[in-house]
C-alpha cells in the first residue's frame, strides 16, 4: 500500500527517541487553518494552550482550543491507557490527531511526536507560508524505559538568564526529557534570590571577570581561535557596575523561578534544584564569614557549628517553597575537609556525635540534613561522594566518578536509587571528537553485573553540562548538541531497541530540526 504512495504525500516518520512501536499508514492529515484542538479533560488545558502555542508562529494559524472531543487534534485523558505514568498513544489518519494517555506527562510526550512528525518548519519562530504541515498517517505506541531523563546545567560559572534556560528547556521537551538538574549554587557564584540572606545575591552573584581563572581562560580561549562565542559576555543582563567597573554576574529572582518552574512542568519537566554543600560554597562563606570554621571566610562550611546548620535549613526551607517537586540535591561532592581537622567545632561534633573521622562528619551532616529534607516532605540527592562515611538507605546518589566504577555496585546493594550521570560518558562540558557520539550511544552507561534487583534501583541517566568553559548560550549548545539526542535514547528506549545504525540516519534528519529551532551544533559526518 505504502509503496503505491506517490513521493510527494509520504511523509517521513523519524523520531528521537525511537519510540516502542510505530506502524506507518498510507496517507496523511494536513493541520490547515480552520484545523481544531480539544481535550476532554480540564488538566490538560495547559498541555493543549502549549500546543496551541507552538504551533503559531510558523503556521500563522491560532488554532481554536476548546475542551470537548471533537476536533482535528484531540488530547485526550483515559484512564484505561495501558502505558504508564509517561506512556501515551498517537494515531494520525487522513481525519486529524488522537493522543491518548492515563496522564498529563504522556500528553506531553505525545505532543513532543506530533512535533517531530510534523516538518521541521515548525520550529520556525516566522511565518512559514510556504510548507504544507503535512502528519504522516502513523499508529504510535510508545513509553519509556527510565522515568529520570537528566540535564545538568550550571549557570554558576558562567550565568544563563531565564529566557536562555526556557529555550533550552523547549529543546529537553521535544527530546522528551522529564527532569533539569539545576544547579544553582557553587563557588564561583550565587544564583538564587533567598530572602532571609539578601547579601548571597547582592554580593554573591557577581563578580569581577579579571578575577575568576575561568573568566580569564575563556577571554584567552576567544581571542586565540578567534570565536566570539568564548568570550564573557560583559553586556546587559550578564553585567552591573560596581564601584565604578564591570561586574559579571546574575541571579534569578523567587518570581522568576516560580515561573520557570510552571514553564518546565507544562512541559512534561521537573526542576531538581541544587545547593551544593557543605564544599564548593565560597560564595556562601565570602557573603557570610561566619560560615567558615575559622571565620576567614574559606569554603567549606564549617558543619560543627549549630549556626551554620541553621542557614542551611534556613535556605533550603526557601527552596523546598519555590520547588514543588520531591526532590532536592545537596551536592555534597569533593569537599575540602581539611579545615574540619583542625576546626574545634568541627573535631566537638565528631566527640560528642562518637564518629571516627571527618568523612564520617560529613556523613552525619548528609544524614542531618536529611532529616530536615523529609520532615519537609522533601527527598535528598548528592554526588557519589555522599555515599563516604555512609548514607542512609533512602537518598538517590548521582553517580558522577565515572572511575568509581564500585559506586553503582556499592549504593545498589545497600538499597540507594541511583541517577547515573559518569562522567566518562554524560560530562557534555568534556571534548568531543568524531568517535564521542557513537561512544556515547553504544556505551554501557549501566555497569554490568547487576542483579535484577539493583537494575531496578536505577532511576535513569543525566547528561551534565559544567560551564568553567562554556561562557554563552552558543558554546553551550555547541557541547551539547546533537549529543544529548544520544542520551535522550538510551534512557529512553529499551537497550535492545537501540541501534547505532538506525539511530544515525534518523539524527541526520534532527540536524534541520535543531538548526531551524536556532540551535548551535558541533558537525556531523554526512
Ligand atoms: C562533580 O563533577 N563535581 C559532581
Ligand atoms: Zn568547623
Amino acid at each position: 500500500m505504502l509503496l503505491l504512495m506517490p513521493l510527494s504525500l509520504m511523509a517521513e516518520v523519524n523520531i528521537i527517541p525511537q519510540p516502542t512501536r510505530v506502524t506507518e499508514k498510507a496517507g496523511s492529515f494536513v493541520i490547515r487553518r480552520n484545523a481544531t484542538i480539544a481535550y476532554n479533560h480540564k488538566s490538560l488545558q495547559p498541555a493543549a494552550a502549549y500546543l496551541q502555542e507552538k504551533l503559531q508562529p510558523a503556521t500563522g494559524y491560532s488554532l481554536p482550543v476548546s475542551k470537548g472531543k471533537k476536533a482535528d487534534i484531540i488530547l485526550s485523558l483515559n484512564p484505561k491507557c495501558q502505558a504508564g505514568a509517561e506512556g501515551y498513544t498517537l494515531t494520525a489518519s487522513e481525519n486529524g490527531v488522537l493522543i491518548e494517555a492515563a496522564g498529563y506527562r504522556g500528553i506531553v510526550h505525545g505532543i513532543a511526536t506530533l512535533r517531530q512528525l510534523l516538518p521541521c518548519q515548525i520550529e520556525e519562530t516566522t511565518l512559514q507560508p510556504y510548507v504544507t504541515w503535512r502528519v504522516p498517517a502513523v499508529e504510535i505506541e510508545d513509553a519509556p524505559n527510565f522515568e529520570w531523563r537528566g540535564m545538568m546545567l550550571d549557570p554558576v560559572r558562567h550565568f544563563f538568564t531565564i529566557e536562555e534556560t526556557k529555550r533550552f528547556l523547549d529543546v529537553m521537551a521535544l527530546y522528551k526529557f522529564s527532569k533539569f538538574h539545576w544547579h544553582l549554587v557553587d563557588s564561583q557564584g550565587w544564583r538564587l534570590e533567598i530572602r532571609q540572606y539578601p547579601l548571597l545575591t547582592s554580593e554573591g552573584a557577581f563578580r569581577f571577570p579579571e578575577d575568576e581563572h575561568w573568566d580569564r581562560r575563556c577571554n584567552e580561549i576567544a581571542v586565540k581561535d578567534n570565536n566570539p562565542c568564548m568570550k564573557v559576555p560583559m553586556t546587559g543582563e550578564f553585567t552591573r557596575v560596581k564601584d565604578g567597573r564591570l561586574q559579571y554576574g546574575g541571579f534569578y529572582t523567587q518570581d522568576e523561578v516560580r515561573e520557570l518552574v510552571q514553564y518546565a512542568l507544562v512541559r512534561g519537566i521537573d526542576i531538581i534544584p541544587e545547593f551544593d554543600v557543605p564544599g564548593h560554597s565560597y560564595a556562601a562563606t565570602k557573603c557570610y564569614p561566619w560560615l567558615s570554621c575559622s571565620g576567614d571566610g574559606r569554603d567549606p562550611i564549617c558543619v560543627g557549628k549549630d549556626t551554620s546548620l541553621e542557614f542551611c535549613r534556613n535556605v533550603y526551607k526557601e527552596i523546598f517553597q519555590l520547588f514543588p517537586n520531591e526532590y532536592v540535591e545537596i551536592g555534597g561532592d569533593e569537599v575540602n575537609r581539611s579545615a574540619w581537622r583542625k576546626c574545634p567545632d568541627c573535631q566537638k561534633r565528631i566527640q560528642d556525635q562518637g564518629l571516627k573521622n571527618e568523612a564520617e562528619l560529613q556523613s552525619w551532616f548528609t544524614c542531618t540534613m536529611e532529616k530536615y529534607f523529609n520532615e519537609n516532605g522533601k527527598k535528598l540527592i548528592g554526588w557519589d561522594e555522599i555515599l563516604e562515611g555512609g548514607v542512609s538507605k533512602s537518598a538517590t546518589v548521582n553517580w558522577w566518578r565515572g572511575d568509581h566504577t564500585d559506586v553503582v555496585q556499592r549504593s545498589t546493594s545497600g538499597g540507594n536509587e541511583v541517577i547515573l550521570c559518569p562522567f566518562t560518558f554524560c560530562y557534555f562540558d568534556y571534548a568531543q571528537n568524531d568517535s564521542t557520539l557513537q561512544k556515547l550511544y553504544t556505551g554501557d552507561i549501566v555497569p554490568t553485573g547487576l542483579s535484577a534487583e539493583q537494575l531496578r534501583l536505577i532511576k535513569g541517566m543525566q547528561g551534565n553540562i559544567w560551564c568553567e568553559r562554556i561562557p554563552t548560550e552558543a558554546q553551550m549548545q555547541y557541547m551539547v548538541f546533537p549529543r544529548a539526542l544520544a542520551l535522550a535514547e538510551k534512557a529512553w528506549t529499551p537497550n535492545s531497541q537501540q541501534d547505532w545504525n538506525k539511530f544515525y540516519p534518523r539524527l541526520l534528519k534532527h540536524v534541520d530540526r535543531l538548526k531551524t529551532m536556532g540551535i548551535v551544533q558541533r558537525p556531523l559526518e554526512e
